[in-house]
């Protein structure tokens, strides 16, 4: 069995093989997508010539560290193939987002991609989603006790996500992130309609309907499943 750091690196590898020359390709945010970052590097490096635009700031960071030639999303409305990673994620390929807090950048470049992988080592797989997992949601910075309080007289749990050393955590787009336990999500759709209902919450990390396929590590092998 591989530990989920070499399952990482297996699902990376296994996406990153459908890079081909002249794409324009989206770069997820996080430690799972990292790694596909690093092997298109290499590709680059390599002599491979593609396009790339980043979901967060981290990420624009890491490709330019390592000389993927980068565009500004700006100015781009269609992407040939994003890669990117997830929390959690259903057979169905609906996912939770936003654990490490580029949700909502993630979720424009992947409505935006004429194809869109999620990568994912065995642990994100789950048969409900919100089962031990939180939903983040991206908040303005302005509605941000009043969205607590709709959440709490909901009857939700809600904390406020923070940096370590204490302050409040920002977006690229500065602003709040709340994570709330739904518990089990067992109609992501109507969680998603009541979410977007709220004024205030600019966007919630359930991804519905953007995924195409997914990459998951399975007892040493990479599966693929496609929507
Ligand atoms: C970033 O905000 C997230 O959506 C990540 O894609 C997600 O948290 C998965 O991250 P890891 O690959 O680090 O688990």
């Amino acid at each position: 069995m591989l530990d989920l750091e070499a399952e990482k690196a297996l699902v990376a590898a296994r996406a990153v093989n459908e890079i081909q020359a002249g794409m324009l390709v989206g770069l997820g945010t996080g430690s799972t997508s990292a790694c596909a970052i690093r092997l298109l590097g290499a590709r680059v490096a390599a002599g491979l010539q593609i396009e790339a635009t980043a979901t967060s700031l981290a990420t624009e960071r890491l490709a330019r560290a390592l000389n993927i030639n980068l565009r500004s999303f700006e100015d781009i409305s269609i992407v040939d193939l994003t890669i990117d990673g997830a929390d959690q994620i259903d057979a169905n390929l609906r996912a939770i987002k936003g654990g490490g807090g580029a949700l909502f950048r993630e979720k424009i470049v992947a409505a935006a991609s004429t194809r869109t992988i999620i990568i994912a080592d065995s642990s994100k797989l789950a048969p409900v989603l919100g089962v031990g997992q939180s939903l983040p949601l991206e908040v303005l910075p302005f509605a941000a006790a009043f969205v607590e309080r709709c959440l709490r007289e909901a009857g939700l749990a809600v904390s406020r996500r923070r940096e370590p050393k204490g302050t409040l955590a920002v977006t690229d787009q500065q602003n709040y992130l709340f994570d709330v336990d739904f518990g089990a999500i067992h109609d992501p759709l109507q969680l998603a309609t009541w979410l977007a209902s709220i004024p205030g919450v600019i966007e919630h990390g359930l991804f519905l309907s953007e995924i195409n396929e997914l990459f998951i590590a399975d007892k040493g092998q990479v599966r693929v499943i496609v929507k």
